[in-house]
């Protein structure tokens, strides 16, 4: 029997960083649906500025590699909320030959880790510790992520990349609203991490300009030296001892250590459609693929879209699905993860056989637990480019949580990670986005955090289709999923794919959370006479989806966010 988490045990610093979790207000107009085309390259980002960048590198001759080099770094000029140099990321590519592949920059637990270290001397879970400050943080994979993009499949100077970067975090970029709201939201608890003013807790209004010089000095320093500078160099001494003095636990032997890897991503046929998306250690691709091909029998077109019907078919996959996630997923290099009887389909078709269209399944008939709530948010990025050859790359990169620890290096000018959370902290107890881990998942040494972030690139008829993504911890992988069936089912452009409302269910807790209003009231009755739990008792936004499609004459249709600043940039 799971234990249910107790909250109200928490220190008041653990309630503050929960609060600080929950959804920005949901304030995207319904309307958006006229999706950008542009000929040749394009590329959709959470700010502007870096979708600019990553266009303008494309422009000059770069590839989609290449404009990825800048455009990660230009999210942690431009979008600190998860932009980043202190955190890690997925890459999934495809090259215009047809050429697949992922890298995983996910961050890794550090040297002096250990499986029950945010544990009390009553073996309950000390939450704040993992989510807040320099324990929270795992070793950083960023620059070691871009370095070997750019080493591959990189074709301008790496200096030629980032100094458009350099000059954004030196002229500063213009606050946009939604900005000045986050940075409000936070400025307590980051007073409070920090002990201290730092540059993100001035009182910034839409429209000023923030100029982040330390940011600009980093990224020089790194243009000049290389990955070295930040895994042994000048940087990397000054993150250490900033942690190190503040009771962090990564050592030089940690920065030494790390690198990001290249992984066979994983691939499923879902009717005329390949997906090729990301494998453990994020969860995304197979948890994905399990709930693709559960649905797939069923003639999803034929109902209506959003109806009741279609929720019913994905929450009983997605229910199913997730019970596996949190027993057999966790970092394969560390266990082995069962992905081909993950994948089987007899396997998969035994799980749906118990679903009838009259009744809700229990998801305690799937497995037992009882869960709190679970905090669903947006902290994550993702970007998706295409390039003029025809090259794709779709990223998702992420410090966790809101500024992920809060805990900013003035001196380096970024924010470090709280990856640590994505840990199994003790089996059954959920993290901040309610998922909950076993075995597979436990800290140790080395290892990656079970991620949710599912970066991904889908093939119809063998050539590029579709470059897709999102943030939203758990709600990512429905996410993903919601905006594919939106085009392939039911025909929506990649805009209006991307603005529909969304919904989602993880088995735990039972119940499925949905965006307020935009779903029709017949369907939500429906559903709930046949047991159906449904959480729209806030407003909530899921995911904040950035793709592009390619259409058939070639052209490349954006679908940029409107539940953020979200910008489709093309040429
Ligand atoms: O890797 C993961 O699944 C999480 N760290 C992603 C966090 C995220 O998406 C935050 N925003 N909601």
């Amino acid at each position: 029997m799971l234990k249910i988490i107790r909250y109200n045990t928490l220190v008041i610093l653990s309630v503050l960083f929960l609060f600080s979790c929950k959804t920005e207000k949901h304030q995207f107009k319904n309307s958006a649906s006229k999706a950008e085309i542009a000929d040749k390259a394009m590329i959709v980002s959470a700010r502007s500025e870096a979708s600019r960048i990553g266009a303008e590198i494309m422009k000059k001759g770069g590839n989609a590699f290449d404009a990825m080099v800048a455009t990660e770094m230009a999210l942690a000029v431009s979008y600190p909320f998860a932009g980043n140099l202190g955190g890690g990321g997925f890459m999934v590519y495809r090259t215009a030959d047809g050429e697949v592949g992922t890298l995983d920059y996910r961050e890794k637990a550090p040297l002096a880790s250990s499986k029950n270290m945010y544990l009390d001397e009553n073996g309950e879970v000390i939450s704040e510790k993992s989510t807040m400050g320099a324990l929270a943080s795992g070793v950083p994979g960023t620059i070691a992520g871009i370095f070997k993009v750019h080493k591959k499949f990189g074709s301008l100077p790496i200096q030629e990349l980032l100094k458009p970067v350099i000059a954004l975090a030196e002229k500063g970029i213009v606050v946009t609203q939604k900005q000045q709201d986050r940075l409000q939201k936070y400025r307590d608890v980051l007073m409070q991490v920090n002990e201290d003013t730092i540059l993100f807790t001035k009182s910034y209004k839409a429209g000023d300009t923030l100029k982040n010089k330390a940011l600009a000095n980093t990224l020089r320093r790194i243009a000049t030296n290389g990955r070295s500078e930040f895994y042994g160099g000048e940087t990397g001494k000054i993150l250490l001892n900033f942690l190190q003095e503040r009771g962090g636990i990564i050592t030089e032997q940690d920065l030494l250590k790390y690198d990001a890897k290249w992984r066979d991503p994983v691939q499923v046929q879902y009717k005329d459609y390949q997906i090729i998306s990301m494998p453990p250690p994020s969860s995304g691709g197979i948890v994905l693929a399990q709930i693709l091909k559960m649905i797939e029998p069923y003639p999803l077109n034929e109902y209506a879209h959003n109806s009741a019907k279609y929720i019913q078919v994905l929450t009983e996959a997605e229910r199913r699905a997730y019970a596996d996630r949190s027993f057999y997923l966790g970092d394969s290099d560390f266990y082995e993860v069962p992905q081909d009887s993950l994948l089987d389909s007899n396997y998969l078709e035994a799980k749906m056989a118990n679903f009838s269209f009259e009744q809700a399944t229990s998801s305690s008939a799937i497995n037992h637990g009882e869960l709190s709530n679970f905090y669903e948010s947006n902290e994550t990025t993702h970007y998706s480019i295409v390039d003029a050859e025809g090259n794709a790359v779709s990223v998702t990169t992420t410090l966790n949580g809101a500024y992920g620890s809060k805990l900013y290096i003035p001196e380096l000018g970024f924010f470090m990670n709280n990856e640590m959370n994505d840990f199994s902290l003790k089996p059954g107890v959920p993290n901040m986005f309610g998922l909950i881990g076993a075995e597979a998942n436990a800290i140790a040494p080395e290892k990656r955090m079970l991620s949710s972030m599912t970066p991904t690139i889908i093939e119809k008829d063998n050539k590029l289709w579709m470059v897709v993504g999102s943030p939203g911890g758990s709600t990512i992988i429905t996410s993903v999923l919601q905006t594919f069936l939106n085009v392939a089912e039911f025909d929506l452009n990649m805009q209006e794919a991307v603005s529909a409302k969304r919904f989602h269910h993880q088995w735990l807790p039972d119940e499925i959370m949905m965006e307020p209003a935009g779903f029709e009231e017949k369907a939500l009755e429906e559903l709930q006479q046949k047991g159906y739990k449904i959480n729209q008792s806030e407003s909530r936004i899921i995911g904040k989806v950035d793709a592009i499609r390619v259409l058939p004459n070639g052209k490349l249709e954006g679908g940029a966010d409107p539940r953020g600043d979200d910008t489709a940039v093309g040429f």
